[in-house]
This record gives C-alpha cells, structure tokens and sequence, in this order.
C-alpha cells in the first residue's frame, strides 16, 4: 500500500496536499488538532476543512494528535511503517508576531514537532520522501540590507542587482542577522530536515515559502494576508499596515503550484535539497497595489490606515527566486498569478 501522511492537513497547505494526493496514493492520512484556533481563535479555526476533507476523499483518515506528543505519533508511524511513501510536514505555529507572546510553545511545535517526525521516519519508514514547508524568514532580515528603492506604489530592488531579474536565491545567509522567534524557530527544523538527509540519507526537500496564499486559507489578522486583506475588503473592516508606507513587496504562491511542487520532487526525490518556493516575479505586489488590486477586482473600497511601526523582521522586499528548482524539475510551473488568486478568495465571500 502507498500512503501519504500529511500533518496540518486541515491548515491551507496540508488541505491542498490531501486534495492534490488522493488520487496519487491509496491512502492519506492527516495530523491535525486545530491547534490553529489556539493562536488566532475562533474565527482561524481549520475545523470545517477537516470536515470536509473527511467527506469528499473516502481514502482519508484524520487523527487529532498533537506533533508534540512524540507517543501519539508513534502509534500512527508503527502502524503504518514502510507503507509510507510520502510525508508533507506543514504544521506549525506560522506567526513570527505570534511566536514572541509564547516562545516556548512557538518552539516546541516548530521545532520539536519536526524532530519528532524526523525520528519517527528514520525509525519507522527512512525510505519515505519527507518535505518540509520552512519559510523565507529563516533569511531573517538580512534582505532589508539589499539597495532597495521607493517608487510612488512599492520599493523595488536597483536594477543592477543580480537577485533583480529572478529574485532573492538560497545562496542568501541565514546567519547574524534578526529572524523573529518564528524564524528561529522554523530555521531550527529547517536544519533538523536537512541534517536527517546529509547525515541518515532521507530524501528530504525543504521548500522555504514566500507568502502562501489560496481560496483555502482560514485568513486572520497575524497570518494569511491577502486572505485576511480580502475579508476586511468583503466584511467592511478597516485594516491597518505596519510600517514601510505600505510599499513592502511580497511574492504570492498559490497553494496548488506549492503542493505541484511536492509532487514534481516526490517523482525524482533529492537529499537534504532546499528551494526558496514563491510567487517570484510571477506573482507579487506591495500592500498598496494588492489593496488596489482588490478593490478593482470587487468593486468594494478597503479603508486603511497606515502606521509608522513595522512588524519585527518584517522584509520590505521579497521575491523568491525559484530558478534553482526549475532547474531541478523543469516540467514544474506556475499555473496562477496574483490576479487568479484575488479572483478566487473574493469569490469564496460572495
Ligand atoms: N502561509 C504562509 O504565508 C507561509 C509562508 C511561509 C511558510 N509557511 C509555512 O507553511 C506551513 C503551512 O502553512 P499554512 O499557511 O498552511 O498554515 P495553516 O495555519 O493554514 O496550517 C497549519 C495547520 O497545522 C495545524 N497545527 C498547528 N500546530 C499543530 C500541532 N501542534 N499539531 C497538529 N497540528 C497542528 C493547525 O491547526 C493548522 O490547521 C507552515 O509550516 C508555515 O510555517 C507558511
């Protein structure tokens, strides 16, 4: 039997990953205890997706363990063992405001939860293929220190730079510079899914995200932008940008070219390979223009406010260059853009 074992699989990318694999493998199951509800409450709960997954896709399983109970997971790991063929690990506590009100919880779930699937691979199924969704703050903000220039809507890097035409490359240091406790936590798991490659050769991939964003994400203020974006537009609440005037840049990927990622390197695995995975000069925008974008797309008029303080570690520039996996896999595109996106989370309102 092929299985394919999900954790966050009621979260934006493990939906899309239970979605993506159910007619890929025989069985998938998903870890998900809505811990989502505990960071942003009621209104970010990932409890209907369970639902529906539960629903639609007659190969899933749903188990509500937690990633930090190591005897939990085993149970699942030793009952499944070598039948599992393909691990997508996307829980996580995803917040880097969040992160700082409660570190060690931040922690134990960033970074703990992936040691203990880590393991349990090595122990019970190390022929698995084991991808990681890590984060393009484990880069901290060290792409504040890029020649970055104001225009009337966005900053923009000098047209000189190398990362101008594809974006910022994983060639960047992730070393000396300020992550947030979400980014040092994640960065943390990042190396963990890396060392159980380089040192026990698991096939692990590490895809380090960009904004990640689609119809399917329970958007809230702290995490999920331009789905949160979209809500204050659709429900007439005022939103409020930190900092930067509003001009920071970020690259927007949608969730079925991520998991489509998954798939291309599941068929033709590496070990211990990491790829900046986002929307690239594809598809990205500042804060400014996605709010005019959606009020053109809507016909709705977000009210906004702007204020002086920038979220810590907050990038003011980021577009992911994905070249290297495009390299790697070059069968592998983006299928949408920042417009099919809005398109698709505005409809999910009307
Ligand atoms: N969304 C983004 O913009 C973005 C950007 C970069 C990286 N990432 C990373 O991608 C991954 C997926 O992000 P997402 O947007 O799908 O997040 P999400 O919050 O939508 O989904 C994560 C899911 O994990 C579950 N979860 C959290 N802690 C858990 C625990 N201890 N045990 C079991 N389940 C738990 C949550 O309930 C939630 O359903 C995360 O690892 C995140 O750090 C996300």
């Amino acid at each position: 039997m092929n299985i394919a074992l999900i954790t966050g699989a009621s979260g934006l990318i493990g939906s899309e990953s239970v979605k993506f694999f159910s007619d890929k493998f025989d069985l998938i199951i998903g870890i998900d205890n809505n811990q989502r509800v505990y960071f942003f409450g009621n209104e970010a709960s990932t409890e209907n997706t369970k639902l529906n997954l539960i629903k639609s896709f007659p190969n899933y399983k749903h188990f509500d363990a937690d990633i930090r109970d190591y005897i939990a997971l085993e149970k699942i790991f030793s009952e499944y063992s070598n039948d599992i063929k393909l691990i997508v690990h996307t829980a996580a506590q995803p917040s880097h405001d969040w992160a700082a009100k409660e570190p060690f919880v931040d922690f134990n779930i960033n970074a703990t939860g992936t040691l203990n699937l880590l393991e349990l691979t090595r122990k019970y199924a190390p022929n698995t293929v084991f991808i990681f969704t890590s984060t393009n703050k484990v880069y901290g903000d060290t792409p504040n220190n890029l020649p970055l220039i104001e225009f009337e809507k966005r900053y923009e890097i000098d047209n000189n730079h190398e990362y101008y035409l594809n974006g910022i490359d994983e060639k960047m240091s992730v070393d000396q510079t300020k992550h947030s406790l979400f980014g040092a936590s994640k960065l943390s798991a990042d190396i963990f899914v890396q060392e159980y490659g380089r040192y026990f050769g698991i096939k692990t991939g590490i895809f380090r995200g960009g904004c990640l964003t689609g119809p399917n994400h329970a958007g809230a203020q702290l995490h999920g932008f331009l789905s949160y974006l979209v809500k204050c537009a659709m429900t007439n609440v005022p939103y409020t940008i930190f900092g930067y005037k509003g001009k920071q840049v970020r690259d927007n990927i949608h969730s079925y070219d991520l998991v489509n990622m998954f798939w291309h390197f599941y068929q033709a695995p590496r070990i211990a390979e990491v790829y900046n995975a986002g929307g690239g000069r594809h598809s990205n925008c500042s804060m400014i223009e996605a709010i005019d974008q959606i009020n053109i797309l809507s016909g709705k008029n977000l009210l906004y406010t702007i204020v002086d303080d920038n979220r810590i570690g907050d990038h003011i520039w980021w577009i992911s260059d994905v070249s290297k996996f495009k390299k790697h896999y070059p069968n592998w595109n983006y299928k949408y853009d920042l417009n099919d996106i809005l398109t698709q989370i505005i409809e999910k309102f009307n």
